[in-house]
């Protein structure tokens, strides 16, 4: 794995972070990069064989700071268990990084509580593990979390007359909504955090486009996306590693400003280095934030603020 030139990741030691989908593409190199500069990284991943092989790579390079905990998050009965063991474990939780996700699954599937499984895992599961581990949150010195969006989020609409796209499922403009519910949400939190004084950063990522195993365990190898990145890889896609910079930027930034997006610096944010990226106006708006908290809430059950 390498860095991005000019790359200068501060010291992590005694800080907390949990990576979801540590396992595989953006996540592992996320975790990776942020072990090695001395945070314990829980790895939080749906399969344990998975998850447990990814943190010893990591504790091969990064001895001891890497550590699986399992996390589905298709089921809120899992996301709940995950925070709840958690917080047996751990006082303070100083950088969540949501960032698993499936992308353009061509039929709709179903969250254990029947969400659809595009909303429900990038979006949903990410809304109340953040809700559950607020507390934690709060208690670190200076606590970041960091949504991974994507360039989807360009054509993405929240279709609020059918979060769940119940009818008229359409694999790509139901990622698109997931990935731009991720950055409006991002956006929401921090509006939240200064309203209320909790103290945290709330930034998001995307990676641009990186080789990972995103297209095999959605669209699938036979489809035409796989075809037409097959054709066009070397001109747009960048290697895994490259990816998960702007997260471990976003990480890490010691000039981050509240809110911030970070992206890829190539043509159309792509692939390159990583610095500030363009959010589209339907992320900022505030009213879409405020009705999205509230669907949210509703469908997790959970209110996301701080306890009494
Ligand atoms: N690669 C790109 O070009 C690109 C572009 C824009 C945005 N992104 C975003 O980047 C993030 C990471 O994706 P990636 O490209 O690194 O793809 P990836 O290699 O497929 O990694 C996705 C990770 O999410 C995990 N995951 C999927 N469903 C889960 C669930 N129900 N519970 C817990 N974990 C689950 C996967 O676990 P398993 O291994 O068990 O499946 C895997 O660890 C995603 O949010 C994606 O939308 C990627």
């Amino acid at each position: 794995m390498s860095l991005w030139p000019g790359a200068n990741i501060p010291t992590l030691t005694g800080k907390t972070v949990i990576v979801t989908g540590a396992n595989s593409g953006i996540g592992y190199y996320t975790a990776l990069e942020l072990a090695k500069a001395g945070a314990e990284v829980i790895l939080a991943c749906r399969n344990a064989g998975k998850g447990e092989a990814a943190a010893a790579k990591v504790n091969a390079e990064a001895p001891g700071r890497a550590r699986f905990m399992a996390l589905d998050l298709a089921d809120l009965a899992s996301v709940q268990s995950f925070a709840t063991a958690f917080k047996e474990g751990h006082g303070t939780l100083d950088i969540l990084i949501n960032n698993a996700g499936v992308m353009a699954l061509p039929r709709r599937q179903l969250t254990a509580q029947g969400f659809e499984m595009q909303f429900g895992v990038n979006f949903l599961g990410h809304f109340l593990l953040t809700a559950l581990l607020l507390a934690s949150l709060m208690k670190a010195p200076a606590p970041r979390v960091i949504q991974i969006s994507s360039i989807a989020h360009r054509s993405g609409k929240l279709n609020f007359a059918d979060l769940q796209f119940a009818t008229n499922y359409k694999s790509w403009p139901v990622y698109g909504q997931s990935k731009l519910a991720m950055l409006v949400f991002a956006k929401e939190l921090q509006r939240r955090a200064d309203a209320g004084g909790w103290g945290i950063l709330s930034l998001a990522a995307h990676p641009g486009v990186a080789a990972t195993e995103l297209i095999p365990n959605g669209p699938g190898n036979d489809s035409l996306m796989a075809k037409m990145m097959n054709i066009f890889k070397g001109l747009v896609m960048q290697p895994g590693d490259a990816g998960a910079w702007p997260t471990i930027l976003a990480a890490t930034d010691p000039a981050a400003s509240p809110g911030a997006y970070y992206g890829p610096q190539g043509f159309m944010e792509l692939r390159g280095k990583p610095g500030r990226a363009k959010a589209m106006p339907q992320a900022l708006d505030a009213q879409t934030g405020a009705r999205l908290w509230d669907e949210a809430e509703k469908l997790t059950g959970v209110p996301l603020k701080p306890g009494p």
